[in-house]
């Protein structure tokens, strides 16, 4: 009872506010930010290893444990506090910091271990590879984390233990200085969203703790520059992805709740806050229950079947029901984004807030067809801002960026998450039918309007070849797919300079002729051009509802 009332505590605000706004939006949100606590923390609490003070791998990589998620349980584990959890808490950041690099003079001084097993890291065995065997972003994850400890439950950690997290949080954010994006493999540039603003963060709040203008100052200029490239058109560099939206509004609402006015941080983190959930709330539809692409960075291609935080903070805002969210969680694609829930459901009462009503009520229902046009800006990687276009009905959305870039892939060169061109629809199950375009130039036109879709290689020749990654059909429907004519839902005509004759070929989990991207299974609709043509490669894709 004692411990029930300290997590009413902790998420009260949120039974307030959810309370408010759930009469806009029905009874769904009520203490939802307090259910998705207590739900992912169940889940986490069946991996804990107590005797270790660190939780498994959430893969079950053959009981080996793991850094990052088990920052995100520890703070969970505070905001819950029963029985001996803040005491299991103290343990496992202990064990954290122990477990932190400590060469000053190594590029990866100062971040977290992946797991507490692993190798040196930098010894010939064991190389120092980026985002393998260290992960440059952990800093931002793992140091963001302690620091949300520190202003919410101080008064659960022992004191020694915060003398000690405040050195680790030093040495984070000096490690975090070393990192220049062009440099040493990295790729640390302002338009890096995610990480960009957990990096500013961190510098703009420990300078502050600690006395050192130099950190306090140098967080301010990298801070001026995220929030100049925002700016321009009020939109993140890191555009509209499921996952890193999530991280980002995230890393926004610490700058927005734990810095003060004299920062620029504290000056914009609300209003950027308000800014982003805008055009995510233009771009959801909230019957397939999906935010329409384009998307730069995603981990799957249907947020009903992929984890993505996003999906954590639409759950703390209009309820689990009506949230992109599986009734089991742990069950969805990248589901070890789960173990994030805790630090969304602290911060939801707060963040909430600043979510608009109109953007509440998108969320919510779907308010009728209509167009989004804007941009997004990377340098240094885009030679101009991309331009986005979508279109949103009912039950069929498309949306597409046009784009120039010195990079396939996006700038984190990886076409399996960088996806210019996607359309979704509802099937008569209510599931959703999607496709996307694969990436595999390093400029495209791609526009969306009424029930079509144009795309356009400018540099492409003949050998160019448009690769549509096409969603497997509900599980009442036709297994087998050799045409446009098998897909589900949609009916769908094409023209344009291509060769009308497209292969099929299926990607699947244990077999088929390619492999699956992000654990989803596809048909691989693939177009090439006529022998020996001389046009642009172009293609239109009208759609119809089936
Ligand atoms: C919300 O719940 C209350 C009481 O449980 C009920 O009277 C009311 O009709 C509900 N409102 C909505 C919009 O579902
Ligand atoms: C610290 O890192 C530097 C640079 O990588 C390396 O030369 C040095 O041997 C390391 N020191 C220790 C004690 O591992
Ligand atoms: C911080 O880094 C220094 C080296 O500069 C190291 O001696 C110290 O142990 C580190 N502190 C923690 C908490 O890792
Ligand atoms: C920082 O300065 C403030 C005000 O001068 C002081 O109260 C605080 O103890 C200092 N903190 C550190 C870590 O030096
Ligand atoms: C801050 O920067 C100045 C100038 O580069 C340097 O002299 C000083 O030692 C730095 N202070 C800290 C605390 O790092
Ligand atoms: C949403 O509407 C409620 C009730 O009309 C109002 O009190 C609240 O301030 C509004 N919230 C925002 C963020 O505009
Ligand atoms: C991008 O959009 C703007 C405004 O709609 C337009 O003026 C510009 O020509 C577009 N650029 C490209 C490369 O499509
Ligand atoms: C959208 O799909 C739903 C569910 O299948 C259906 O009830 C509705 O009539 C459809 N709306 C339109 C405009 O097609
Ligand atoms: C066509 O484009 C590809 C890829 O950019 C390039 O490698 C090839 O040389 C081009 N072929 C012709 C005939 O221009
Ligand atoms: C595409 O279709 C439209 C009408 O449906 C037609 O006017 C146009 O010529 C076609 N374009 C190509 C390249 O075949
Ligand atoms: C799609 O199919 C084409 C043609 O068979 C093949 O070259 C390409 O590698 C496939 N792409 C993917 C992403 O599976």
């Amino acid at each position: 009872m004692k411990a029930a009332l300290a997590l009413g505590r902790a998420i009260a605000l949120s039974a307030v506010s959810g309370t408010v706004k759930a009469k806009t939006v029905g009874n769904g949100s009520k203490n939802a930010a307090t259910q998705l606590l207590r739900e992912s923390m169940s889940w986490m609490d069946m991996y804990y290893d107590t005797e270790a003070g660190y939780l498994y791998n959430l893969d079950s990589k053959a009981l080996l444990h793991d850094t990052r998620s088990s920052a995100w349980y520890a703070a969970g584990l505070l905001a819950r506090n029963e029985g001996d959890d803040a005491e299991q808490a103290a343990k496992i950041v202990e064990n954290i910091i122990v477990g932190q690099h400590k060469n000053v003079s190594s590029q990866w001084y100062g971040d977290y271990q992946i797991y507490p097993e692993e190798p040196t890291v930098g010894t010939s065995e064991y190389p120092p590879v980026i985002y393998n065997s260290w992960d440059p972003n952990w800093r931002g994850f793992v140091g963001t984390t302690f620091v949300l400890m520190l202003e919410e439950f101080s008064h659960l950690i022992p004191h020694d233990t915060q003398t000690r997290i405040l050195e680790s949080l030093h040495n984070a954010t000096v490690g975090d200085t070393y990192r220049v994006g062009g440099v040493d493999d990295d790729n640390l540039y302002p338009s890096y969203s995610n990480p960009a603003i957990m990096r500013a963060f961190m510098s703009g709040w420990v300078g502050r703790r600690l006395n050192d203008s130099n950190m306090t100052i140098s967080g301010e200029a990298y801070a001026k520059d995220i929030i100049t490239l925002f700016d321009r058109a009020d939109t993140l560099s890191e555009f509209n992805s499921g996952t890193y939206a999530g991280v980002s509004l995230y890393a926004l609402t610490l700058w927005a709740k734990y810095l003060p006015q004299s920062s620029l941080m504290g000056q914009h983190g609300a209003t950027m806050i308000g800014k982003t959930w805008e055009k995510l709330g233009q771009l959801y539809n909230a019957n397939l229950k999906n935010v329409a692409g384009p998307w730069d960075r995603s981990y799957g291609y249907d947020m009903n079947r992929y984890l993505s935080i996003l999906a954590l903070q639409i759950w703390t805002l209009v309820g689990k029901d009506n949230a992109p969210i599986n009734a089991k969680p742990w069950t969805m694609g990248h589901k070890d984004d789960f173990a994030i829930s805790p630090l969304v459901a602290i911060l939801a009462p707060f963040h909430n807030t600043l979510v608009s009503n109109d953007t509440l009520l998108a969320l919510h229902t779907f308010p009728g067809t209509h167009t989004v046009s804007t941009s997004a800006f990377s340098p240094p990687w885009d030679t101009y801002p991309r331009n986005i276009t979508a279109w949103l009905s009912q039950n069929l959305t498309i949306g597409a960026e046009t784009f120039s870039e010195k990079v396939i892939g996006g700038p984190a060169k990886n076409p399996s998450s960088f996806n210019p061109a996607v359309v979704q629809w509802s099937r008569k199950d209510g599931s959703v039918g999607w496709l996307t375009l694969y990436a595999q130039v390093e400029e495209l036109r791609a526009v969306a309007s009424d029930s079509t879709l144009d795309l356009e290689y400018p540099k492409g020749n003949q050998t160019s070849t448009f690769t549509f990654l096409v969603g497997t059909n509900s599980r009442s429907g036709k297994r087998d797919v050799a045409s446009w004519s098998d897909v589900e839902g949609i009916k769908v005509s094409v023209n344009g300079t291509v060769d009308m004759d497209y292969s099929v070929a299926f990607a699947g989990y244990v077999g088929g002729s390619g492999k699956t991207i992000n654990d989803f299974e596809f048909w691989n609709f693939t177009y090439g051009m006529p022998e020996g043509s001389g046009k642009l490669p172009q293609i239109s894709l009208s759609f119809e509802l089936e």
